[in-house]
């Protein structure tokens, strides 16, 4: 997979970049991603990117120009066609569903604003899906360029060792929707690794039995237990 990121500041994806999985990833050749500055693109003088909205209000708002063009000359960098996403608490919820869809993409743009927010156009005209990682705003959609390019890369294949795997985890689903692991689309299980006794704290029983259709059942038992004090929505949203 290829992902571009356009940014004003892409020194912030340096270090997620270059630790534990995304930096073995790129090593494996799983990804290539490419970081490009929306303000090289800048055809004013004093490589302005942003401007005062019209019809007034707080803050300032990304340009049409510089993105357009930083967008136009990224693109021509690869023949694939891209599936091009806006970061913006306007969008759509990211979710691993949305990961699971997103890492069967050749690749992606994502294009990360500052400010108040993009000038509409950039959206329309660069036909862009708009993406939220979460009901809150931040000051750049860089973090959230991160946490997409995180939880997307982990699932491709060869991105992860041979000894993980990324499907018996919490919110795991098939891609058709429905729930093959253990966690049934809810939250983990609690896991336990030696010793069996820290500071009085010990593990529970059945994990040490080594009967596994009861370890199964505790688990799954605990899963649900979990969610339900957690995440109650989570199991709302699977009746539906
Ligand atoms: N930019 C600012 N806040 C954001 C959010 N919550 N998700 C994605 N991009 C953002």
């Amino acid at each position: 997979m290829r992902i571009d990121v356009l940014t004003l500041f892409p020194e912030m994806f340096e270090s997620p970049l270059n630790h534990s999985i995304l930096k073995l990833a790129k090593e494996a050749g799983v990804v290539d991603i490419v970081l490009t500055n929306i303000r090289d693109s800048s055809k004013d003088k004093h490589k302005k990117v942003d401007d005062r909205p019209y019809g007034g209000g707080p803050g300032m708002v990304m340009m049409c120009q510089p993105v357009f063009d930083c967008f136009e000359q990224v693109e021509k960098l690869s023949p694939d066609k891209p599936r091009v996403i806006l970061l913006t608490p306007q969008g759509k919820p990211f979710t691993q569903k949305l990961a699971t869809e997103l890492a069967g993409e050749k690749r992606l743009i994502l294009i990360a604003g500052h400010y108040e927010g993009f000038d509409e156009r950039i959206r329309t005209g660069l036909n862009a899906e708009q993406i939220s990682i979460g009901d809150y705003v931040l000051s750049g959609g860089e973090l959230a360029a991160m946490v997409i390019i995180d939880a997307v890369v982990r699932l491709l294949p060869g991105a992860l060792g041979d000894g993980e795997s990324a499907e018996d985890e919490t919110f795991s689903e098939t891609a058709s929707g429905g729930s093959t692991s253990l966690t049934a689309g809810g939250l983990e299980y609690p896991q336990y690794t030696r010793p069996e006794t820290f500071r009085g704290l010990t593990v529970p029983e059945i994990l040490l039995s080594g009967h596994h259709g009861e370890i199964e059942k505790w688990r799954r038992q605990q899963s649900l237990e979990r969610t339900r004090q957690s995440r109650p929505d989570l199991l709302k949203d699977k009746q539906k």
